[in-house]
């Protein structure tokens, strides 16, 4: 009869704000469980970075992961996008490493791996213009007490042949210093020497017999530190090595070292889902319960039989009241600006729907009382 009325209009904007509000959460619940998804995709197996220790901390790291940003992919905040730099101080060169995946700068050309393992390198280090390695990445963390540890192994050989040579004369150069030194006279020497060629000859054979799988390999053992102040970023620092520098210790401060609460897997009841479970329960039990006590006790009929009646019509006249004023805010941003005259003219409806309503519960009260 007449154009669509305003209370009809009002509660198509309500729909609205409605759908956008859930749009939002829905989005929001979709990327929260998975903050780095864009960089790791999770699979169904052990995934590398995330560990749970035996007492039920939950720790996620790959947010630390240094990643190559890519074209149209936004990153998260505070992503690195380059590799992390440990200053080696007295060792005199500094050390490239990534967490839980290869550097992102590839190196090449280096020491005693084959060009295949060069893509896999987690650490490395430059010395004398020669690349080492510290070993290949891994993504196997493993917490260990209160300690949260990742382990890279398979770097370039510990010791190559030539170095040890040199070493072991400029020890005994070291050691017959100021001495007169000559090769035949002196036994002491000469022994020294046998002893020398013999442990050589030991070495050599035991070279050439297991030659590629006995070789002692570089290895980096990270040890994660939480740090929970937001402001720092994640930082790597590099603690020592072992005296014949094989074994390479660093420490990571991170605020994803903090240990959390694991995300609930999909397809579990998480805890909103048990706590809903329970409202729905105890929502069910007063309502079932209230009736039947209505009914049977008070001997209450039609809407009044709903237990404590007076009291959820008012929050729901209040709820009515409420949207009305919500939805008259939603509409001002609408182009159209015609929120009061919507919210004038729908109250004169609202009334008058009411007086309706009124009108018709009175008609159905009699009803139930006859
Ligand atoms: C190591 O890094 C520091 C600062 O980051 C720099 O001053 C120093 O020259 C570097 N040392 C080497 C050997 O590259
Ligand atoms: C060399 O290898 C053989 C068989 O693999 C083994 O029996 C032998 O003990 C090895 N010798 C050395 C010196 O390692």
């Amino acid at each position: 009869m007449h154009p669509p009325s305003p209370s009809r209009l009002l509660s198509g904007l309500v729909a609205l704000c409605a759908l956008t509000s859930a749009a939002h959460a829905s989005d929001d619940e979709s990327s929260s469980p998975s903050p780095s998804s864009s960089t790791t995709t999770t699979t169904s197996t052990v995934t590398p970075c995330v560990a749970t220790s035996t007492n039920g901390a939950f720790y996620d790291l790959r947010p630390d992961t240094a990643v190559i940003p890519e074209k149209d992919v936004k990153l998260a905040r505070g992503t690195h996008t380059e590799d992390y730099l440990a200053r080696g101080y007295d060792y005199g060169y500094n050390i490239t490493l990534n967490i839980c995946a290869p550097v992102v700068k590839g190196v090449e050309d280096v020491v005693g791996l084959t060009s295949e393992g060069w893509s896999k390198i987690g650490a490395w280090y430059e010395k004398g213009g020669k690349v080492y390695s510290l070993g290949q990445e891994s993504g196997a963390l493993t917490p260990r007490g209160r300690k949260l540890v990742l382990q890279y192994t398979g770097g370039s050989p510990c010791e190559p042949p030539e170095d040890k040579d040199d070493k072991r004369k400029l020890a005994s150069r070291g050691v017959h210093e100021g001495a007169a030194y000559s090769k035949y006279s002196d036994d002491e020497d000469e022994d020294r020497d046998h002893d020398q060629t013999d442990s050589d000859s030991d070495k050599d054979k035991q070279n050439s017999n297991a030659s590629k799988e006995k070789v002692r390999r570089k290895s980096a053992t990270i040890s994660f530190l939480c740090d929970r102040s937001p402001d720092n970023p994640t930082a790597v620092s590099f603690v020592g090595t072992d005296p014949d520098e094989c074994s390479y210790f660093f420490e990571v401060r991170s605020q994803h070292a903090c240990a959390g609460a694991e995300p609930h897997k999909p397809g579990s009841v998480g805890p909103g889902g048990v706590f809903a479970i329970i409202f729905f329960i105890a929502l069910a039990v007063y309502v079932i319960g209230g009736i039947f006590y209505q009914r049977t006790v008070v001997k209450q009929r039609g809407w009044r039989q709903l237990p404590n009646y007076t009291l959820w019509a008012g929050i729901w006249s209040f709820l009515k009241d409420t949207f009305i004023i919500l939805t008259s805010s939603c509409a001002r941003f609408l182009p159209i600006r015609r929120g009061y005259r919507s919210l004038s003219s729908s109250s004169r409806g609202r009334y008058g729907n009411n007086d309706d309503e009124n009108r018709l519960i009175d008609q159905l009260d009699e009803e139930w009382d006859d």
